[in-house]
């Protein structure tokens, strides 16, 4: 039976090709949280590394690698679910290995380009060779063709076995979303120099991504990982999962609007971008409803059998998938909610209030779930029947998730600071900025954020040497 939660063993090389995107998923994380610590003391110490790797680079290589990690995390997850919910090996693995590594070259020599030339002359050239300055998806074009070849030869694999095998709605949903998600990249490739049009057809991808296409994958994700991990019933995972894709496009694809409020766009964008944006927690609400619902009733359902809590079968998993539920909530949901209006977004827009929320969102929404399906790909590597948190797996999860939740209350902290004394009392002028910047509330809590990132590091390193060892631990307890 395709849902049995007892097949936890690594079925093909298709999932083998996902533990492969997991590890460099990883690495990429670990190097996003040591270009985010430069570039926090720099807001502390302008000079630091100054002209030898400044901030807008440490900047830039920061979110470049945050949005490399989670596409490579999802990749590794498609590939881990996609024989599962098919019940097909997979058509063409050999091909999607040698995409694999296309993609891994291609990465390691955008990153050296990134951190070793850093800037190049504002010619075209520059943006073909080192980067499009475009903030998220800076990578150069050749890069950009390069990853549409190699997520095409990812698409075909996907697409193809799905039509060969089972069709679940998961998978359905899956291979419609993941088309909608590629083909969007490509909205933020082509060049034009008027900013107000760059801009318009940049946040296609960065809005519909983050808003639409990447939360629709996360429900996939969680539909899956509930049935797998706490045996949740397909049917009802499935129907949460339509509803939740209607409400999520229904909200995320107008809510664009809420981007559209100062860049020149016609002004009907505000109400439109204000009405759609505000229904966005809805389905955030309701995911989260979901997870602890099904989560209840398997608990439900193993007290009756006289089991404790036995039901989840893999607990790290479960916590991560448990803290999704509320950051995807909390991060998007309440900290997007917050500034979503233009009427607010006016004062806060730009601000540290956004960086608070773009922090809490991308950890809480999409960090914690990847997270999640590592540690499931490692329970079928090993092919373990239960996978417990260890001592180090329980830091992991803490110290990352204290870190960010005090990064993001420090820098709301800042944001508001800003919202008070640079926008409302000295009204946004260029002199305004740099006084709320060097006013002692947004200095400390610079200082906090930074302190903050460091514990954030430490989790890391608990959740990456767990990851490197639990497999082995869980094995040698079950024997
Ligand atoms: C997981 C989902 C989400 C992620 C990862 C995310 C992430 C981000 C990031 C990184 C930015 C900053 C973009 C930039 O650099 O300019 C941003 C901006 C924004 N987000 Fe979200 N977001 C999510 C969901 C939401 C939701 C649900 C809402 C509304 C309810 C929202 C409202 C906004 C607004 C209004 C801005 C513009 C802020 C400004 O004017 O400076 N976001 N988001
Ligand atoms: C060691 C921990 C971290 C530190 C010290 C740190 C620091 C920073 C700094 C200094 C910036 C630039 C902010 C600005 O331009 O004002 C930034 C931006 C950003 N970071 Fe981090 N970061 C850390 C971890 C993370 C994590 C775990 C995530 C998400 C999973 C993340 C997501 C982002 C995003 C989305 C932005 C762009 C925000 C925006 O444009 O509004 N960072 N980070
Ligand atoms: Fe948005």
């Amino acid at each position: 039976m395709l849902t049995s939660i007892k097949e936890n063993h690594l079925t093909n090389k298709g999932q083998e090709l996902g533990m492969m995107y997991f590890r460099v998923a990883i690495i990429l994380f670990g190097a996003q949280l040591v270009m985010g610590l430069i570039a926090a003391i720099q807001f502390l110490a302008p000079g630091f590394l100054f002209e030898l790797f400044d901030f807008s680079v440490a900047r830039m290589v920061h979110i470049n690698a945050l949005v490399v990690w989670m596409l490579y995390a999802m990749i590794g997850a498609t590939y881990m679910m996609l024989t599962d919910e098919t019940g097909h090996e997979g058509v063409a693995i050999g091909l999607g290995k040698l995409g694999f590594w296309l993609l891994t070259a291609a990465v390691t020599v955008v990153v050296l380009v990134y951190i070793i030339v850093q800037v190049g002359p504002g010619t075209e050239a520059s943006l073909w060779l080192i980067h499009e300055g475009r903030e998220y998806i800076e990578a150069p074009r050749w890069a950009d063709i390069g990853i549409v070849v190699v997520v095409l030869i990812f698409y075909f694999n996907v697409f193809a076995t799905y039509m060969k095998g089972e069709k679940t709605g998961i998978m359905t949903v899956m291979v419609a979303n993941l088309l909608a998600l590629a083909g969007l990249y490509m909205a933020g490739m082509f060049y034009t120099d008027n900013i107000s049009m760059d801009q318009f057809w940049w946040w296609w991808v960065i809005h519909l991504w983050v808003e639409a296409t990447w939360e629709v994958f996360v429900g996939t994700l969680a539909a899956y990982a509930l049935i797998k991990i706490i045996g949740a019933k397909r049917e009802i995972v499935e129907m949460w999962l339509w509803i939740e894709v209607l409400m999520l496009f229904g909200s995320g694809i107008l809510g664009m609007g809420h981007h559209y409020f100062w860049i020149g766009t016609p002004e009907y964008w505000w109400e439109i971008g204000a009405l759609f944006s505000a229904l966005e927690p809805v389905p955030l609400i309701a995911m989260f409803v979901h997870v602890l619902y099904d989560w209840g009733k398997e608990q439900g359902i193993a007290e009756g059998r006289g089991e404790t809590a036995s039901v989840i079968t893999n607990g790290p998993a479960m916590a991560w998938i448990v803290t999704n539920a509320f950051g995807n909530f909390l991060g998007a949901g309440i900290w997007g909610f917050f500034h979503t209006l233009p009427q607010v977004n006016i004062y806060t827009h730009g601000t540290q209030f956004t960086a608070a929320h773009g922090h809490l969102s991308f950890f809480g929404a999409y960090a914690t779930i990847l997270i999640g399906m590592m540690y499931y790909g490692l329970q079928r590597a090993y092919g373990v029947q239960r996978m417990k948190l260890t001592f180090k797996s329980k830091m992991g999860i803490f110290l990352t998730t204290f870190g960010v939740m005090g990064m993001t209350i420090a820098l709301t902290i800042a944001g508001y600071e800003q919202v008070i004394v640079e926008r409302g009392e000295m009204g946004a002028t260029w002199n305004a900025f740099f006084v709320a910047q060097n006013l002692p509330w947004y200095v400390q809590a610079q200082m906090w954020r930074a302190i903050m990132g460091v514990v954030t590091l430490l989790g890391f390193i608990y959740l990456a040497w767990d990851l490197l060892t639990i497999g082995k631990v869980s094995k040698e307890a079950e024997a």
